[in-house]
């Protein structure tokens, strides 16, 4: 469903994507993991260039998302969800009201069809009784359900998280990974995701990608990339999950 090519991307003279290759197929769940500035979260926002890449190919469906114009570029973003570790909830607008936002473009859909919409997403992260809260009246971890709410009323086929949890009080951590990992049993579902979380990367995961430097430098199953890696990172992590 997804294939990167040779993804380029640098700052001013210095190179932070050095030819990342990955595929994504249909229903997986894929992890990236590795150190802090390794260029995780450039990666992930090139896919639906949130952030413009130098060089390479994003071929989502077999159509280069790089070679789109404005509008086609626009039109696949309501096929790809993206969730951001700051969530990025509009603050003057319900929790309902920032989710039928993201519907505008759905013109195929009544209002009533909208608001079912709604109301199924927040049923999803367990939201159906906040509707008409505001942000400000949120925990961190309930404007981040709200947030995937938002991204699943899309029905997206592929959804981007990165770092949903960072921002997080570790208290909190827990409701939202509970979430994540009720929407990753759904088979259809194809979502990649960044994150730190080790033990919810080794259960939702169907492929881990470990990053280092700009470069993918190992990819398996948890159990191989944990357990047996042959990557240096692929290494730390392991000793981690020792430690633990
Ligand atoms: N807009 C920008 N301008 C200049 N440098 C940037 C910009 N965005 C990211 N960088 C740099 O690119 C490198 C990779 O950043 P990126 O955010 O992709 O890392 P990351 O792997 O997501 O790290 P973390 O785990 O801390 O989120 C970092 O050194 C960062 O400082
Ligand atoms: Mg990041």
């Amino acid at each position: 469903m997804l294939k990167v090519r040779e993804l380029y991307k640098s700052y001013g003279e210095v190179q932070i994507l050095k030819g990342v290759n990955f595929d994504v197929s249909q229903g997986e769940t894929v992890i990236i993991m590795g150190p802090s500035g390794c260029g995780k979260s450039t990666t992930i926002r090139c896919i639906n260039r949130l952030t413009e890449p130098d060089g390479g190919q994003i071929i989502y469906k077999g159509c280069d998302l790089l070679e789109l114009n404005q509008a086609e570029l626009l039109k696949a973003r309501q096929d790809i969800g993206f969730v951001f570790q700051n969530f990025n909830l509009i603050d003057r607008l319900t929790v309902f009201d920032n989710i039928m936002l993201a519907l505008y473009k759905q013109d195929t859909l009544s209002l009533t069809d909208k608001e079912a919409v709604v109301e199924d997403s927040l049923n999803q992260v367990q939201l159906g009784d906040f509707s008409n809260r505001y942000p400000q009246d949120l925990s961190g971890g309930q404007k981040q359900r709200v947030a995937i709410a938002r991204a699943l009323a899309l029905k997206p086929d592929l959804m981007l998280l990165d770092e949903p949890t960072a921002s997080l009080d570790p208290i909190l951590v827990s409701e939202v990974l509970e979430v994540l990992e009720s929407i990753t049993a759904n088979q259809n579902r194809t979502l990649l995701i960044v994150t730190h979380e080790l033990d919810f990367a080794y259960r939702v995961a169907d492929r881990i990608l470990l990053m280092d430097n700009g470069k993918i430098v190992e990819e398996g199953p948890p159990e191989q990339v944990f357990e047996n890696p042959t990557s240096e990172v692929g290494k730390k992590y392991n000793n981690l999950i020792r430690d633990h």
